[in-house]
C-alpha cells in the first residue's frame, strides 16, 4: 500500500502510528473516480494508522453552492464513507466547519504565506478558467488546506496527484512559520500516496463532478449499466486488434478485474475479435459485484440521518480537542492572547 518512502518512514517510526489525514469536498455525489483514486486508500489506511478524515465543506463553499443542495451533499459524502467501511470508532471523522479553529489557523498562516507561493498555485487559475468566480476564498484555498493539515500534526496526506502542489505549499508554510516562531508544526511527509491512474469518465475525460461524466458509487445499478455502455470508445471494428491502454472501458476493467482475468482481456484486445460492448458488459458485472456488499448499508444510512449527524458530532469533538492544543501552541508562539503569569 505504501510507496517506498512511506514504508521507510513507517519502519523508522515503528511503534508510533502514522497520523493520516485527508479531506474530501462535498461538491456533488461521489463517483468511482473518487473511490478508486482517493477513498479506497483512506479506508484501507485506517486499519493500521491513526485516520483523521473530514468533509471539506468550507473548501466547497468557494464554489458558492446552493445551500440546500450543499447540506445534502455533505450528508451524502458522510453516508457514502460510512457505508463503504469508515469505522468511526477507529477513525476521527468530522465536518470541517464543526471545527472552526481551522479558519483562525488559516488566518494566522496567511500572515506568513508569501503571495508568490499562492500565485504559483495552478488550481486557482484552473478553477477560474472552468467558470468559477475569482473570489478570495478560491485564491486562499491552499492556506485553509494547510491549516487542515497542520492543525492535526498530520504525517501523511493521501490525495491524488492533483493535490500534490497543495501539500508542497503546506510544507513551505509550515517551515516558514517554524523558522519565524520556532518549532510549532509537524512537517507532513513529502511522499504522498500514489493514487491509481486517473479514472476516465464516460466521455473519456477525467471523471469529475465538474464535467457531468461520472458514474456515481451508489446510483441504481441500471443507471450504472446505462452509463458504462455509453463510455466513449474508438471505432475499431470488432475483428481488428485493439490497444487496451488506449481504451476507456479497459481503464475501468483495470479497477475491478482480478489480475488473471485482466491478462485474459488484454490478450483478447491484442488478438482482435472482441468488441467493446462485450468488455463493457463485463465492467458492469464487476462494478456491481464490487459495490453490492455496501449498497444495503448505504440504503439503511439514507434514512438514518440522526446517526450520521451523531457520528460527525462525536468526530468533531475529538478533532476539536486536538485543535485546541495546537491553537494553544500557535497562540503562545505568535504572542496572541492574554499575558499569563508563569
Ligand atoms: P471532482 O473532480 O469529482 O470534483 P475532487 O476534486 O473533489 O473530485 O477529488 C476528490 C479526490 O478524488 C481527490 O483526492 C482526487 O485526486 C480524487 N479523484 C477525483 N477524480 C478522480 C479521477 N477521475 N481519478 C482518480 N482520482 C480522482
Ligand atoms: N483540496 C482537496 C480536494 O479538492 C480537499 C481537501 C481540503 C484536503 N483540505 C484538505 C485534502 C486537507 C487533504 C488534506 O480534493
Amino acid at each position: 500500500m505504501f510507496i517506498h518512502g512511506l514504508e521507510a518512514r513507517a519502519t523508522l517510526i515503528q511503534e508510533t502510528k502514522l497520523r493520516v489525514l485527508s479531506g474530501i469536498q462535498p461538491s456533488g455525489k461521489l463517483h468511482i473516480g473518487n473511490f478508486f483514486g482517493a477513498m479506497r486508500q483512506h479506508l484501507q489506511l485506517q486499519a493500521e494508522n491513526e485516520g483523521f478524515y473530514f468533509i471539506a465543506d468550507y473548501h466547497a463553499l468557494t464554489t458558492n453552492p446552493d445551500p440546500v443542495q450543499f447540506k445534502a451533499n455533505t450528508f451524502d459524502v458522510a453516508k457514502d464513507y460510512l457505508a463503504l467501511g469508515l469505522d468511526p470508532d477507529k477513525t476521527v471523522f468530522w465536518r470541517q466547519s464543526d471545527v472552526p479553529e481551522v479558519t483562525e489557523l488559516a488566518w494566522i498562516l496567511s500572515c506568513v504565506t508569501p503571495m508568490g507561493l499562492l500565485q504559483r498555485c495552478t488550481s486557482y487559475k484552473d478553477k477560474v478558467d472552468q467558470g468559477l468566480s475569482p473570489v478570495h476564498g478560491l485564491f486562499a484555498y491552499p492556506v485553509l488546506q494547510a491549516a487542515d493539515i497542520l492543525m492535526f500534526d498530520s504525517h501523511v496526506v493521501p490525495v491524488g496527484q492533483d493535490q500534490k502542489q497543495h501539500i508542497e505549499v503546506t510544507r513551505d508554510i509550515a517551515m516558514k512559520f517554524n523558522n519565524i516562531y520556532g518549532e510549532t508544526f509537524v512537517i507532513p511527509e513529502e511522499h504522498i500516496l500514489k493514487s491509481v491512474a486517473v479514472v476516465p469518465g464516460i466521455d473519456g475525460r477525467k471523471m469529475s463532478k465538474s464535467y457531468d461524466n461520472t458514474i456515481e458509487i451508489f446510483e441504481p445499478e441500471n443507471k450504472v449499466k446505462k452509463k458504462v455502455m455509453r463510455i466513449v470508445t474508438d471505432s475499431t471494428p470488432v475483428e481488428d486488434p485493439k490497444d487496451p491502454e488506449k481504451c476507456n472501458a479497459f481503464a475501468l476493467l483495470k479497477l475491478v478485474a482480478e489480475p488473471d482475468e485482466l491478462a485474459e482481456w488484454e490478450t483478447k484486445y491484442r488478438e482482435g475479435g472482441t468488441g467493446y460492448g462485450t468488455v463493457k458488459k463485463r465492467v458492469v458485472e464487476l462494478l456491481h459485484d464490487y459495490f453490492r456488499p455496501y449498497r444495503q448499508r448505504r440504503e439503511e444510512l439514507e434514512n438514518d440521518t440522526d446517526y450520521v449527524e451523531e457520528v460527525l458530532c462525536k468526530g468533531a469533538q475529538k478533532a476539536r480537542a486536538v485543535a485546541a492544543k495546537t491553537m494553544e501552541r500557535v497562540r503562545n508562539a505568535t504572542g496572541l492572547g492574554a499575558i499569563r503569569n508563569g
